[in-house]
């Protein structure tokens, strides 16, 4: 990362911002123009270099992206699903093989069948109903589970008299509710956001900025999608509670550009807190100011990563940064930054609503509260559904889910990153971040993408791989070049005789998981491993030993 970069972004503040505007130029036809990657540099006094390095990272600005007018969707679920290619058939009759472009995810891993044009999503749909403008309906799926926290619906009113009454206690009681609840990240890693808010809140500095992480890239997930639109404002509360905590006032909304849908439901929720005074300057007169801005990314998995974000708003290239320092100390623009999931943030609303204590005597010793669950089209009742931590997954599987609809030989729970879960392993594992580590796995993000017993491991293996390669940021080594040779090594033997070397593929799932900087190359190799263990008689064939 280059300091001087952040400071050169920071000059022209939020509101202008550089990463928007590069955004904007290639709104027009795919990428920005020479002329406009000159321009901008120019006017944010920053070499050609960067902003060209910035554009051709992203899928919606990378120059061979130019003249795309649909998209499809290749994410886990919709190619377990084995519906793209119908899709793919059926949008050829309308456009030219060039004309379409991948995205992924959608989140429609519910319906599958996925794909995107004219700045909306369809899943499960008829391509001809699409391109012939007729009406069409919203996508549905099953929302439920064993509590109701985060799927209780937050209305306009319900958001103000609670703001109301938060502000009107102490910024260090609304910390102490939020460290009581014990609330550990959703967002992966499960770091407590108590402890998060302590350390922004105690540096001193005249800015500091909150950043929702919305850029849910895991293929399988979408219950951030859900959250933002449908409780846009429990989110925004989470965000305001966490500025009104650490002295934050900026609020930064990063949402992937592929939930066009939750740009604008969150944009409208916003104008309303203004038109309503609930935002600026003094709000409801307790001294407290803030404000909110969303960032529309462009098509990059790594910007989930915190670092890559924090450097994606900034409008450099969104490689991911050494820590320390960390985003509380140094984070956007290089002052401190609280940055947290989507989930974690509409958490805040009940932990201050009902307290942190009733909060925290939900779940386990360790991971308290509830958690939601993405499950995809293989489940008979396929959806979002709300569990109270250290819930069986074998409830979550048959109660909620209704079982599956065809068989499925193992699930990958957790974003590609996450582990890959044998069937017969179901009663071993409950809802809840220790359970699935003793066991393994990972419960990351909480998302469910079944595998049937249809697809080859191998084929799914490959498919992680190449998804793992494609979006490496390029910063190290070993995840640079050993995403990309493990990707050729998995590919060749799928498609020849080839027989890859099980000591050396063994030792580059090693040195990715030993020597990679973030936990995109040190995270690949866990559902690597889990597949070589629980289906060795499946995959031996293509390895050598
Ligand atoms: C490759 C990679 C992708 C990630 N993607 C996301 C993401 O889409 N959303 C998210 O909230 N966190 C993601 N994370 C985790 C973030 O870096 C960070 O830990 C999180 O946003 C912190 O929020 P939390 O404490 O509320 O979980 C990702 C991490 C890695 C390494
Ligand atoms: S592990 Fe991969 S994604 Fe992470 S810093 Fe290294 S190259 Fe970038």
């Amino acid at each position: 990362m280059s300091k001087n970069l952040s400071d050169l972004s920071y000059r022209q503040g939020l509101k202008n911002n550089l990463f928007d505007k590069l955004g904007q130029a290639a709104s027009k036809e795919g990428a920005p123009s020479s002329k406009d990657l000159e321009v901008l540099a120019k006017e944010f006094l920053v070499g050609n270099a960067t902003t060209y390095g910035t554009a051709s990272f992203y899928d919606f600005m990378k120059p061979e992206n130019k003249g795309k007018k649909v998209y499809v969707c290749n994410g886990s679920a919709c190619i377990c699903s084995g519906k793209q290619n119908k899709v793919i058939d059926d949008l050829k009759h309308h456009f030219k093989a060039d004309e379409i472009g991948h995205m992924t995810c959608l989140g429609r891993c519910h319906e599958n069948g996925a794909f995107h044009y004219n700045g909306k999503n369809y899943s499960a749909i008829e391509v001809e109903k699409v391109i012939g403008n007729q009406p069409v309906e919203e996508d549905v799926y099953h929302v439920g589970g064993n509590v109701s926290l985060l799927t209780q619906n937050t209305a306009f009113n319900d958001f103000k008299a609670l703001l109301q009454s938060a502000l009107n206690k102490s910024k260090d009681a609304i910390l102490n509710e939020i460290k009581v609840a014990n609330i550990r990240g959703r967002g992966g890693a499960g770091f407590p956001m108590g402890f998060k808010l302590e350390s922004c809140k105690n540096i001193e500095s005249d800015t500091k900025f909150i950043i929702c992480n919305a850029d849910e890239g895991d293929p399988g997930a979408y219950s951030d999608r859900y959250l933002l639109e449908k409780q846009s404002y429990s989110v925004l509360f989470g965000m305001m509670m966490a500025g009104y905590t650490t002295g934050a006032e900026w609020g930064v909304l990063y949402i992937r550009a592929e939930y066009p849908e939750a740009v604008e439901i969150v944009q409208n929720a916003i104008n309303e807190l203004k038109t309503q005074h609930l935002l600026g300057e003094n709000i409801l007169a307790s001294g407290f100011n803030f404000d909110f801005k969303i960032i529309k990314a462009q098509g990059a998995y790594i910007c989930g990563e915190e670092t890559a974000l924090i450097n994606s708003i900034e409008g450099q290239r969104p490689e991911v940064r050494t820590r320390p320092p960390y985003p509380t100390q140094q984070g956007l623009f290089n002052k401190p930054t609280i940055v947290n999931n989507v989930e974690t943030l509409a958490a805040v609303f009940k932990i201050i609503q009902n307290g942190g204590e009733a909060y925290s005597k939900l779940g386990t010793e360790k991971s308290k509260g509830t958690k939601l669950v993405c499950l995809d089209s293989f489940f008979n009742k396929p959806g979002i559904y709300e569990v109270e931590m250290g819930t069986p997954l074998k409830a979550v599987v048959e109660d909620f889910g209704g079982g599956f609809k065809e068989s499925v030989k193992a699930m990958q729970i957790g974003g590609p990153l996450g582990g890959i879960v044998p069937v017969g392993k179901i009663d071993k594992l409950s809802i809840d971040f220790e359970s699935f580590a003793n066991e393994g796995f990972l419960l990351g993000h909480a998302s469910i993408v079944c595998i049937p017993e249809t697809f080859p491991m191998m084929s799914y293996l490959e498919h992680l791989m190449d998804f793992a390669q494609y979006e490496s940021c390029g910063k190290c080594f070993p995840c640079r070049l050993g995403t990309k040779r493990a990707h050729e090594l998995l590919k060749k033997a799928n498609e020849s005789d080839f027989k890859i070397d099980k000591h050396l593929f063994d030792d580059l799932m090693n040195t990715l998981q030993q020597g990679s900087l973030c936990a995109h190359g040190g995270g690949i190799p866990l559902p690597i491993k889990n597949a070589l263990t629980y289906f060795e008689s499946e995959l031996k064939q293509y390895f050598s030993h």
